[in-house]
């Protein structure tokens, strides 16, 4: 059953199950305890640490792991609006973060903060000049994601950094959609912060990971233990860090081959969609994820097309698997000027491991078809 929908998730690699699996069996121990058995889960957690880290070319003193992207995210966006409050009261972020992000900020509203969501172009892009004109006196963080999860369009990240860097203000990028895919680099981004899960580059789920550079001033959001250097207590998620660590080091070892496998079964997909009627790409055209494709299909639903596909064993989405489900045009393609209509038609196909080209012409033969009869009893027929 072909699997298009690698960005909501991913399969975990055989590899990672089989490291993961001794530290939920005899390997059992408490990283804080200590005796052997907790030694040997500290060890491993170190380990994970260092491979977590080489994939974003970082410190591992660096990493502070997590339960996933959005405990990451969170505690970014909160943390640093918190700890820098006497400072200033206003962050900037943009239109189509993660609701991770979205939220997280409007919380810091509700607490008295002034909260500047920039608005994004036709392709789903922040400029570094409008961060640059948002700036205040009050400004201490700006909050921008790496790549869209609905789109796949790869944000000036490097430029919004230097910015943050020449004026002193803290930068938190969520890459949760690019680390495994992109070679990522703290340095080379000016990243403060980054967020990273392990389950989009085929780790476990309820793992993920904040860096914090070195002198970042920014406060835990949970409270407890002194674990992970008093930066996020809670007992350690062992076996899921393991995963992480595993799944970053093959992630590393295989993204060129991989992506410029994805790239060309993404551009042939690119190319047999745009050759169907009244289908537009969305995000950008080449600033984009190498194995994102995320098209409108005007007068159809996109939930129709869903589980017309879905009948056929063929999985996609419409968009984040967040809002998928919900009948509201998704905000991303809402904030890029898409019309509300033709918005309802979103499909996202995001490939990865274990893709092939067959998959792709198979769902290419399905979708011509499967749309054109949806439309033909579609109310939102004449929509395009
Ligand atoms: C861009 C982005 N940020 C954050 C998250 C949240 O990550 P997690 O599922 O690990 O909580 C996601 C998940 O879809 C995402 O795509």
């Amino acid at each position: 059953m072909p699997y298009f929908d690698h960005s909501a998730t991913t399969p975990v690699r055989p590899e990672v199950w089989e490291a993961m699996a001794p530290f939920l069996r005899e390997r059992f121990g408490n990283p804080s305890s200590f005796h052997a058995f907790g030694r040997t889960a500290r060890q491993a957690l170190e380990e994970a640490r260092e491979k977590t880290a080489a994939l974003i070319d970082a410190s591992p003193d660096g990493i502070v792991f997590t339960s996933g992207g959005t405990e990451a995210v969170n505690t970014a966006v909160i943390g640093v609006a918190r700890s820098l409050a006497d400072r200033g009261r206003h962050i900037i972020t943009s239109g189509v973060e993660h609701h991770a992000s979205l939220d997280s900020a409007r919380a810091l509203a509700e607490e008295g903060f002034e909260v500047t969501v920039l608005p994004v172009d036709g392709y789903g892009l922040v400029h570094p000049d409008q961060v640059r004109e948002a700036l205040t006196g009050g400004t201490i963080l700006v909050n921008i994601m790496h790549a869209n999860n609905e789109v796949g369009t790869v944000m000036p990240v490097e430029e919004i950094g230097a910015l943050t860097r020449e004026k002193g203000i803290v930068f938190h990028c969520d890459a949760v959609q690019t680390a495994g895919k992109l070679p990522l680099s703290v340095d080379r981004l000016n990243v403060d912060l980054l967020s990273l899960s392990a389950h989009k580059f085929n780790g476990p789920k309820g793992t993920g990971a904040l860096y914090v550079r070195k002198g970042t001033p920014w406060k835990p959001l949970l409270h407890g233990g002194s674990q992970e250097r008093a930066r996020r207590a809670g007992t350690e998620n062992v076996a899921g860090i393991v995963g992480m660590g595993r799944a970053a080091e093959l992630a590393g070892r295989d993204m060129e081959g991989e992506s410029a496998r994805c790239r060309v079964l993404r551009d042939r997909l690119i190319e047999g969609m745009l050759g169907l009627p009244d289908v537009v790409l969305t995000g950008h055209p080449v600033r984009r994820l190498p194995m994102h494709a995320s098209f409108c299909l005007a007068g159809v639903e996109g939930e129709a097309v869903l589980l017309g596909l879905d009948m056929k064993g063929i999985a996609a989405s419409s968009g984040s698997a967040c809002t998928s489900g919900a009948m509201e045009p998704s905000y991303v393609l809402t904030a890029m000027g898409i019309d509300a209509r033709l918005a309802r038609g979103a499909l996202r196909l995001t490939l990865g491991l274990g893709n092939t080209g067959d998959e792709i012409e198979a769902c290419l033969r399905e979708i011509g078809p499967l749309v054109a009869r949806l439309r033909s009893m579609s109310p939102l027929a004449g929509a395009c």
